[in-house]
């Protein structure tokens, strides 16, 4: 393989910072031609990352040309736990015997790991060919061939750390108040929080080579397979820290025998039969579950949850650091990303909006990692969602009208469900809605905090409030399958909890507006005030609060002596009563 020149590698540790727009003229020094680098070049827009504010200049991609593009990528791509102490030049000359490297970069997650990207496919078998098994040492090892590798120097001391590390994490609460305090105003605050915590060019290539190499796994059992990452690694709306959602799928082998026909024959594979389709998920995950517990290097606390509602296989991917979790047939949740990543792609002020309030439920324990009667975060974006399709005039389209839109590619019928829209975003007219994210921050707790939960059904759907249909006490109907409720965990409690705290938040913005910005730069404003816990907020705005308060009833009494009419104001904290009982 050809040996590309060292001048031009050593200006590749660059890449490893984060991305910003000024860093990607590197790239363009680096891309092979037909690559993923090539098209960053193309496009300027790495595939699956959406950033705010220039929506309008970019072509958007399709979900699918998105997570072809990446798996491709990926499939080129080995992941090397790495000394401590290594000469990132020295590495990249030693890698580049396999052939032109297109991108690295390292990271830290309890060691030293490099991803390393090269041209063509053929490095990675080339790479393959030269390494070793390791060494016998007191333990066995069982022989393992994969795309994952362990760097070792034959010379302990000659070598110096160099290398800079791509950031995986998010950060801390001390950062992201400092920056958040930082800002100049409430949309620059929601717009700095969604880049502190959006999933990074680097992690969402992690994310597609974790997929990837658990593939290489299945693929012994199911050669056809394609390990699909789903949920908020693709949706737009991933958070760093976030879990790994995997998606096995047969589709390819399932499908062999339909068109293979030939004449009056039709050959079909012989294959094990079971009484149901749930019964075959449960076989074909708990196989792969022992597999990747007994084989596959870095795997580690893998567990079948083959019971689950949705069967699973879950486990710490500890190389990448990723909680994942692996299902299949499980194809409506992968065509929800789809839609959710549509959303997240229409217009700049839609993912601020939900990292804000995915962030804001989080601090207030309304959500969990743990399962539970919590609201869950896919719940919260499709409360956001819908909220942003009943302004006036709308942010977002209603799922209906983006089935309007569909072509007959489009089309698409899971399990008996519709789940036909438009795939292609250059279709769909921006919105005409000029509302600034402060607004629609406040707007939406306003809205959820006087919402009848009681009677009416969040449904993305139509965009519209609609009578539930059962007594569950939060109803968002299912886009896809319509009968479902996304919701239904989420018990009495836990709503009124949501609806307390938007009814606080609405307040508190309500109270940046009559205070004015801090000149004194030592206040928790706008949305850190928000995102303190309940108690450190009562804290700083008590006095005021209890005033306002007071001020608010009189003001209230006046007008309802003055109407003759009683008034819905019964809570002793001045707050409008919601009745959330069902
Ligand atoms: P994180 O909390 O950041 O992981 O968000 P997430 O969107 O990835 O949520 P989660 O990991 O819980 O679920 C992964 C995906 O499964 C979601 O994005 C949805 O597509 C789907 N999903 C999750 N919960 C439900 C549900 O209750 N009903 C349906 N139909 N799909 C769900
Ligand atoms: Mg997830």
């Amino acid at each position: 393989m050809a040996v590309p020149g060292v001048g031009l590698l050593t200006r590749l540790h660059l890449c490893t910072q984060r991305r910003t727009r000024v860093q990607r003229p590197v790239l363009r020094l680096l891309s092979c031609p037909g690559t993923v680098a090539e098209d960053l070049r193309r496009d300027e827009q790495p595939p699956g990352s959406v950033e705010t504010g220039f929506e309008d200049k970019i072509p958007k991609k399709r979900f699918s040309e998105m997570q072809n593009e990446r798996r491709e990528q990926a499939k080129r791509t080995v992941l090397i736990h790495c000394p401590e102490k290594i000469s990132e030049k020295k590495f990249l000359k030693y890698l580049s015997q396999h052939g032109p490297i297109n991108n690295h970069f390292f990271y830290e997650s309890f060691g030293l790991y490099a991803v390393v990207e090269f041209c063509q496919k053929e490095s990675v078998h080339s790479l393959q060919n030269e390494t070793c098994a390791p060494s016998k040492g007191i333990e066995a090892a069982i022989p393992f061939r994969s795309r994952f590798f362990n760097l070792k120097l034959k010379n302990q001391t000659s070598e110096r750390s160099c290398v800079q590390m791509s950031n995986q994490l998010p950060p801390s609460s001390k950062k992201l108040f400092q920056v958040l305090c930082d800002a100049e105003s409430i949309d620059d605050q929601l717009n700095t929080l969604l880049k502190e915590f959006q999933l990074t060019e680097e992690n969402t290539k992690l994310r597609y080579l974790t997929c990837s190499l658990i593939e290489d796994v299945a693929a012994a059992y199911f050669p056809d397979c394609i390990v699909r990452p789903f949920g908020s690694s693709v949706n737009t709306f991933g958070k760093l820290g976030c879990d790994l959602d995997m998606f096995l799928d047969l589709n390819e082998t399932r499908n062999l025998s339909t068109h293979k026909t030939s004449g009056n024959f039709l050959m079909e594979f012989q294959v094990k039969n079971v009484p149901s389709e749930r019964i075959a998920t449960q076989k074909i995950l708990s196989v792969l579950g022992e597999c990747l517990d007994n084989f596959s290097p870095g795997c580690v606390g893998v567990q079948k949850i083959l019971n689950a509602r949705c069967p699973l296989v879950r486990f710490s991917h500890q190389a990448s650091g990723f909680q994942c979790d692996l299902t299949t047939n499980n194809r409506i949740a992968l065509t929800s990303s789809e839609l959710l990543y549509i959303y997240g792609a229409l217009d700049s002020r839609v993912r601020a909006l939900v990292f804000t309030v995915r962030c804001w439920a989080r601090a207030h324990l309304l959500t969990s990692s743990i399962p539970g009667a919590w609201i869950t975060n896919f719940s919260l974006t499709m409360m956001v969602i819908f909220f942003l399709q009943t302004r006036s005039p709308p942010v977002l389209p209603t799922l209906d009208s983006l089935q309007t839109l569909a072509d007959a590619e489009d089309k698409c019928i899971i399990e008996g469900n519709n789940c036909t829209f438009v795939r292609d975003l250059n279709r769909i007219k921006p919105s005409e809605n000029t509302e600034t994210l402060e607004i629609l921050l406040k707007e939406f707790f306003e809205y959820f905090g006087n919402f009848a939960f009681n009677k009416n059904s969040i449904n993305i759907r139509q965009g519209r409030e609609q009578n539930k249909p059962d007594s569950s006490p939060l109803y968002i109907q299912n886009p896809f399958e319509t009968s479902l409720n996304i919701s239904k965990n989420v018990n009495q409690s836990q709503l009124q909890k949501f609806v307390h705290l938007a009814q606080e938040s609405t307040w508190i913005l309500q109270q940046e507006d009559l205070d004015g910005p801090d000149t004194s730069g030592n206040r928790s404003w706008g949305l850190v005030a928000l995102l303190l816990p309940s108690g450190a907020n009562r804290k700083s705005v008590g006095k005021k609060k209890s005033k306002k308060a007071t001020s608010e009833k009189i003001k209230v009494l006046l007008e309802s002596i003055k109407s003759n009419r009683t008034e819905n104001f019964t809570d002793t904290n001045g707050k409008r009563n919601v009745s959330t009982q069902t």
